[in-house]
């Protein structure tokens, strides 16, 4: 899909995980003022995506969508110059289908380039294309149609496939927009968050500039795992190259979330090749992948119930034996140099340890 966008896997906020139906135009801006006063927005944090519920019922007469008036009295025009003012990006979200999941909208399956068009006059950036009352169409017909459209909008704007994996996005996705969804929606729970880690790594082959596998959004800060379990999905994501859309509401950060978030180390890691599972036992995994200059990102992740040493060898990891490196602890922010054989780290429960491996 060659719009130019999602070199590297986009970086952003969503209302949904937080907010689901209930938000308006001053939380957005809120929102905006909040990515740039906490610092979020110097490391690469730049789209605000409005989720599902911010249209009217139904389209004017004239067969447009429309704000809705109660919640974004202003119109999604002002609001994108708002953003822009920021310095940052506003993304917005419709449906291939006949409505919005949440009914309270109408979808854009047969109208997608009078919707495009519009988007694009509002100065919206970023598309979020869902997958509910669908006529059961196939989504290899649907989803192209919105992606042309865009195409012929004149304006640039990403394009988020939100089918949920059901027909194997991964495969045909790259030439229909920048990022595809791998899996049902996330909750803000650790069996739920390990199992869309897991669904989406099987599609690592298939992500890389311009296209890429999408677990779901972000549920650090949300308040449903422990902060061990939120430095995972962080660590995971990052490695995963998948999209870093946080999903709690950022204008009420606490240090603990804002220090996740923040880790400049990890998100350098996240704008790359796609690392995967290179090692899986008994819950005590190795997840790897390449990046530039011979370096490799490493997560040792403990995914038993009780306390654990996770050890990844020079084989699991493809290093040829002898290899000496300097190993970064991302999170410790420090460097253990000359290691060599293997890497291993005693981790409590859920816990994981992130690393870059220097070869010297
Ligand atoms: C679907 C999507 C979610 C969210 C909701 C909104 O479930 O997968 O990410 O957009 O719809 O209704």
């Amino acid at each position: 899909f060659d719009n130019g966008l999602g070199k590297t896997p986009p970086m952003g906020w969503n209302s949904w995980n937080h907010f689901q139906c209930s938000i308006n135009e001053d939380l957005i801006k809120e929102t905006a003022d909040a990515m740039v006063s906490t610092g979020l927005a110097d490391l690469g944090y730049e789209y605000i995506n409005i989720d599902d519920s911010w249209g009217e019922l139904n389209r004017d007469s004239q067969g447009n969508l429309v704000a809705k008036s109660s919640t974004f009295p202003s119109g999604m025009k002002a609001l994108a110059d708002y953003v822009h003012s920021k310095g940052l990006k506003l993304g917005i979200y419709s449906d291939a289908g006949n409505q919005t999941c949440s009914k309270t909208m109408p979808g854009s399956l047969g109208h997608e380039g009078k919707d495009a068009k519009t988007f694009a006059s509002w100065g919206i950036d970023y598309l979020k294309y869902d997958n509910c009352e669908n006529n059961n169409i196939n989504p290899k017909e649907r989803y192209p149609a919105m992606s042309e459209a865009l195409l012929n909008s004149g304006r640039s704007i990403f394009f988020s496939l939100c089918e949920w994996g059901s027909e194997d996005p991964a495969t045909w996705g790259k030439s229909v927009g920048n990022s595809w969804r791998t899996t049902g929606d996330i909750e803000d729970k650790w069996d739920s968050m390990i199992s869309r880690a897991d669904q989406n790594d099987k599609w690592a082959s298939y992500a890389g500039p311009g296209g890429w596998n999408d677990p779901d959004m972000l549920e650090v800060g949300n308040g449903g795992m422990t902060t061990e379990e939120y430095r995972s999905h962080f660590s995971i994501w990052a490695l995963a190259k998948a999209p870093l859309l946080i999903g709690c509401d950022i204008r009420a950060l606490d240090n603990i979330t804002k220090k996740l978030l923040s880790n400049f180390e990890v998100i350098a890691v996240n704008q790359g090749v796609q690392g995967k599972k290179v090692k899986s036992n008994d819950d005590l995994e190795v997840w790897a992948g390449p990046l530039s200059y011979n370096k490799l990102a490493v997560v040792l992740w403990n995914r038993s119930s009780s306390k654990a040493t996770v050890t990844a060898s020079w084989s699991d990891l493809g290093l040829k034996p002898g290899t000496s490196v300097d190993a970064r602890d991302l999170w410790e922010h420090s460097t253990q140099s000359s290691v060599s054989g293997d890497i291993s780290s005693e981790l409590d429960s859920h816990a994981c340890k992130m690393y870059v491996l220097s070869p010297n």
